[in-house]
């Protein structure tokens, strides 16, 4: 297992190298706000073509849609977000700040109060003697629920009929257009629509860099399956996602699959697991949830819109509505796992010290970086460049020793660097230094698309 850094110094080189800036920084930031720099946009839309190519693409079963962001409000009623998207908050009388009460608790005590009422925390608030994080003194108001969702106004009037939310996840535009797919797509259960989008939480405590943010964005496949095969589904599913992670190069033992106990349980939830992993400033968080959701979307959505949401089977003509499965993930979750685990820095002697980021070469922003020996050599170098700009993200970088550039690509995470030499012009070959052994390769000029082109399978 890869040495554990600390986060602050994962955090510092990922705004430093032009992973994350932080958001409206002239500004003077907004909290909770980021922004993804040259890399992170590439390690961001790398993450995403994967995750769309494995559940969309490769999957016999799947399709794709891509709804809007800010839907009917009535489906905000018919999910339950209307009245129940809800985390229990406290204010600290003393300092005015505001702390989400199951966060507070845990951090204060250890124990868990996911699934207290706002009065059962109060209790805990008191018998714990919980001192508020910011002042330490022990004055607040009673806990209670704050809406996550944010509101704003359709039209020119801003009254409670125009009141319209900013979609807090992506799946409720999928199970809206269920009939809209299975209408125009041929599909017939079992079957599962995937869709990547941004979601908006006004997440009470937010924290941790990217860990959870007011913005976000979510990748969330609904799978629907025929009652009485949803548990078998269930597995399918959270193996499929466990997978992709693995194959991901993550560190296995920095992972695991958490299993909801049945307290921990939705109502309408026959079972839920989360992938987790072990981040530098917890022991396990949430990356990934996978949940049996039975048919409660589709039935609260048939209900109140008056639509008939039922399937009817083509072979056995039984209709009934489909049980759905979700594997839910946020890209930027992904994204700081990934980082979290790629990072390394390692002592090459005693003078030397390197930073090199492990990423799958898949996942690497710059895929390689074209570094002539010589200013001399510039305009072949150039030529061997704009070649393989055809097929990859590459960068070309002819500033400083080869020693300097090779560590500043090992920093950002490119897999490759290409030295085009003086020997390069006779025998046609460059040198392919590779970013994790270090070891060097001669590699004839003709076969480099390929070479490249062989790690980059995921
Ligand atoms: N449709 C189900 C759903 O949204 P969730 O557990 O609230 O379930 C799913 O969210 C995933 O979305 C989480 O596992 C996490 O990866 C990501 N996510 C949720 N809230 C987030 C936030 N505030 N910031 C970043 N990612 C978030």
């Amino acid at each position: 297992m890869k040495e554990k850094y600390t986060f602050d110094e994962i955090v510092t080189h990922l705004k430093s190298s032009g992973f994350v800036y932080q958001g409206s920084e002239i500004y003077g930031g907004l909290s909770n706000s980021w922004d993804f720099g040259v890399l992170g946009s590439w390690l961001k839309k790398n993450i995403k073509d994967l995750w769309w190519k494995e559940f969309i693409e490769k999957s016999p079963y799947n399709v794709g849609i891509d709804s809007a962001i800010i839907i009917n409000p009535k489906a905000w009623e018919a999910s339950g977000h209307l009245a129940g998207f809800s985390d229990a908050m406290v204010d600290c009388k003393e300092c005015k700040g505001r702390f989400r009460a199951d966060n507070m608790i845990q951090d204060a005590t250890g124990l868990s109060a996911e699934g207290k009422t706002p009065e059962e925390m109060d209790q805990m608030i008191e018998e714990n003697n919980i001192k508020c994080p910011v002042c330490g003194k022990h004055n607040f108001t009673k806990a209670r629920p704050f809406n996550l969702m944010f509101k704003t106004f359709i039209g020119t009037l801003e009254d409670s009929k125009s009141t319209v939310y900013l979609r807090p996840e992506t799946c409720q535009g999928i199970f809206i257009n269920f009939n809209n797919v299975l209408r125009t797509s041929r599909k017939k259960v079992p079957f599962g629509i995937g869709q990547i989008g941004k979601s908006f939480r006004n997440e009470i405590t937010p924290g941790n860099f990217i860990f959870r943010t007011g913005e976000f964005e979510q990748m969330e496949l609904e799978f629907f399956c025929k009652p009485g095969t949803d548990l078998d589904w269930y597995k399918y599913w959270v193996d499929y996602c466990f997978n992709f992670v693995k194959k991901l190069e993550i560190n296995e033992e920095n992972l695991r699959v958490r299993e909801h106990d049945k307290k921990e349980l939705a109502f309408y939830s026959k079972g839920t697991s989360d992938i987790e992993y072990a981040f530098p400033f917890t022991d396990w968080g949430e990356v990934w949830g996978i949940a049996d959701r039975t048919d409660y979307d589709l039935k609260q959505h048939s209900e109140y819109s008056g639509k008939d949401l039922n399937y009817l089977d083509p072979e056995t003509n039984e209709r009934y509505i489909p049980y759905c499965v979700e594997p839910s993930v946020g890209v930027e979750r992904l994204f700081l796992m990934i980082c979290c685990d790629a990072y390394e820095r390692q002592q090459l002697d005693e003078n030397d010290e390197r930073i090199v980021m492990h990423l799958h070469p898949a996942l690497a922003p710059i895929k390689a970086c074209v570094c002539p020996l010589s200013k001399k050599l510039s305009e072949p170098a150039t030529e061997l460049f704009n070649e393989l700009s055809k097929e990859f993200y590459c960068e070309y970088d002819e500033s400083g020793s080869i020693g300097k550039r090779y560590r500043r690509n090992d920093a950002i995470g490119t897999p490759f660097c290409i030295t085009y030499d003086f020997d390069s012009e006779n025998d046609n070959c460059v040198t392919v230094r590779d970013r994790d052994s270090m070891e060097q390769s001669r590699i004839p000029i003709s076969e480099l698309k390929d070479y490249i082109k062989a790690r980059l399978i995921f």
